[in-house]
C-alpha cells in the first residue's frame, strides 16, 4: 500500500494533480485503495492533452465540407424497393443481422433518474422505452422467422439497474439468451483549471466516455467475436431515445449491400436551421457529420438553389455497420469532443460543491467520427414521421408528450 501510495502521488506530481490526495487520511481503507487504483490506471497524459483542447475552437476552415448524396426512400419506384428490400431480407433470414441499442447515457434533460430506457412514457397501456424496442424486435423475428441478436450498451452508472429491469420484466418476452449486456467505457472530467474533480464516493470524477466508445467497447467486452462466431455480418446501432426507431429495415441493410459499402446512415429532412441535430456532409471527401454543438450559423443557414438547406440531412443515430468495419475502428482512436458541465464534485476541504453553472469538462467521442475511417457509406433519407420520435428534454421540443404523438399518430391509436 505504501508503495502504491508513492507510485499514485508521483504520478500526481508529473501531472500537478496532487491535491487528488488531499483528503486521503481521511478516507476508509476500500476508499483508498479504489482511489490509488484509479490513479494508477488514468491515463493522465491524455486527460492533459485533452484539456489543453478546450483552449481550441473547432474550426472547420481547413475542412472541405460538402453535401453529402442520399437515397430518398420514398422516391424509390416500386421495383428499386422490391431490390433493396430482397437483398435486406434475405440477409436477416439468413441470421446475418443484429442490432445493438447504446443506452449508456442518462437521462438528465429528460429529468429521469434511471436509465433512460425505464422511462415510462404514458402511453396507453403505458409503456417503457426499452418494452417498445423489445415489442419491435419481437415482431422483426416472427416476421423473418429468427431470434435478432440484441446488444445493449449500457454504463456502469446504469448497467445493474438496466439488467434488473429486464429481468423483473421477464426480458418483455425476448430470449434472454439472445440479450447481452455491455458496458460503455469512461474518462475523468477536469475542472476549467484543468484540474481531475473528486466525487461523492471519494473517487476520481469519471463521466461515459461518449457513444464513440462503443467499438473499442465491443471489441473489449468480446461482442465482436461473438458477433463473428456467431455468423453476424451486420450490426444496426441505434438510440434508447427514439421511440419510433426502426431497428430492422431490409431497405437501409439492401441499399449497403447493393451500393458494396460498409456502413450505411439514416437521414431525416432538418425541422430548420436551429434543429439540435447533427447532419451528414462530406468532410474533405470522406462522409462525416457536423455536430448541432459545433456547426457554425452561415454552415446551418446555407440554402442550395432549390431554397433547401444545404446541410439539411439529418443524422438520427440510425446507422448500419458491417462487422469487418466495426472491428477494424475498434483498433483506432476516435477524436474527442468536449462538453462543458455541471459536476458535482468534494472540495480539498472535503466539502461537496453544487454549482449553479458549468464547472466541468466532459470529454466525449461520438460515433459518427468512425465514418470518416470508411471510404464511403450510403444514406437512406427516410419520413421523419415514420422514424423519428425522439425523447430527449422534460417538456417542448423533443419530450415524451411530442414523442407520444408522434407514436401514437404513427400507430393509429388517436
Ligand atoms: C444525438 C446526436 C445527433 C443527432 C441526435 C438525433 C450525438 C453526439 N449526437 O444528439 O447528431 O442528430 O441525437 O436525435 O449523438 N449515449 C450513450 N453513451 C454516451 C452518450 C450517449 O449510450 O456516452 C446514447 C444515449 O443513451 C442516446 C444516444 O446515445 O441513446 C444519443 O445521445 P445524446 O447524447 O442524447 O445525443 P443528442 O445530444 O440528443
Amino acid at each position: 500500500m505504501e508503495e502504491k501510495y508513492e507510485a499514485a502521488l508521483n504520478c500526481l506530481r508529473k501531472y500537478n494533480q496532487e491535491h487528488i490526495l488531499k483528503n486521503y487520511e481521511n478516507m476508509s481503507q476500500n476508499q483508498k485503495e479504489k482511489l490509488l487504483n484509479q490513479i494508477l490506471t488514468i491515463d493522465f497524459n491524455q486527460i492533459k492533452e485533452l484539456y489543453e483542447s478546450t483552449k481550441n475552437e473547432i474550426n472547420f476552415a481547413n475542412d472541405k465540407i460538402e453535401p453529402i448524396g442520399y437515397v430518398d426512400k420514398s422516391a424509390l419506384t416500386d421495383e428499386e424497393l422490391a431490390k433493396y428490400n430482397n437483398l435486406g431480407d434475405n440477409a436477416i433470414k439468413q441470421g446475418k443481422y443484429s442490432v445493438v441499442t447504446m443506452a449508456g447515457g442518462q437521462g438528465t434533460r429528460l429529468g429521469h433518474s434511471g436509465p433512460k430506457g425505464t422511462f415510462m412514457l404514458g402511453l396507453n397501456p403505458d409503456k417503457s422505452i426499452f418494452q417498445i424496442l423489445a415489442e419491435s424486435l419481437q415482431h422483426n423475428n416472427e416476421k423473418y422467422g429468427v431470434t435478432i441478436p440484441w446488444y445493449i450498451m449500457t454504463s456502469r452508472e446504469n448497467n445493474d439497474q438496466t439488467e434488473k429491469f429486464f429481468k423483473d420484466n421477464n426480458y418483455f418476452g425476448y430470449d434472454p439468451k439472445a440479450i447481452t449486456f455491455f458496458k460503455q467505457g469512461e474518462l475523468p472530467m477536469c475542472s476549467e483549471e484543468g484540474k481531475l474533480l473528486i466525487d461523492e464516493t471519494g473517487a476520481i470524477k469519471e463521466a461515459a466516455d461518449g457513444h464513440g466508445g462503443i467499438f473499442e467497447s465491443m471489441r473489449k467486452n468480446g461482442i465482436i467475436y461473438d458477433m463473428q462466431t456467431r455468423g453476424i455480418e451486420w450490426a444496426f446501432i441505434g438510440p434508447v431515445d427514439n421511440i419510433l426507431v426502426k431497428m430492422v429495415d431490409p431497405t437501409l441493410l439492401g441499399v449497403a449491400l447493393d451500393k458494396k459499402v460498409l456502413a450505411a446512415g439514416k437521414s431525416v429532412v432538418k425541422a430548420g436551421p436551429k434543429e439540435k441535430v447533427g447532419v451528414f456532409c462530406k468532410r474533405n471527401g470522406k462522409p462525416g457529420v457536423v455536430e448541432y454543438t459545433e456547426i457554425t450559423t452561415e454552415m446551418a443557414e446555407a440554402t442550395d438553389e432549390n431554397g433547401e438547406l444545404k446541410f439539411g440531412e439529418s443524422h438520427i443515430n440510425c446507422n448500419l455497420f458491417n462487422v469487418s468495419a466495426i472491428d477494424e475502428v475498434s483498433k483506432k482512436k476516435l477524436p474527442y469532443h468536449c462538453a462543458h458541465k455541471k459536476a458535482k464534485y468534494i472540495n480539498e476541504n472535503g466539502e461537496l460543491v453544487v454549482p449553479e453553472k458549468p464547472n466541468a469538462y466532459k470529454f466525449e467521442s461520438f460515433i459518427f467520427d468512425a465514418f470518416d475511417m470508411l471510404d464511403d457509406m450510403a444514406i437512406l433519407r427516410v419520413k421523419r414521421e415514420e422514424e423519428f420520435a425522439p425523447v430527449k428534454n422534460a417538456e417542448g421540443n423533443d419530450s415524451p408528450e411530442t414523442a407520444r404523438k408522434l407514436y401514437n399518430d404513427y400507430y393509429g391509436l388517436n
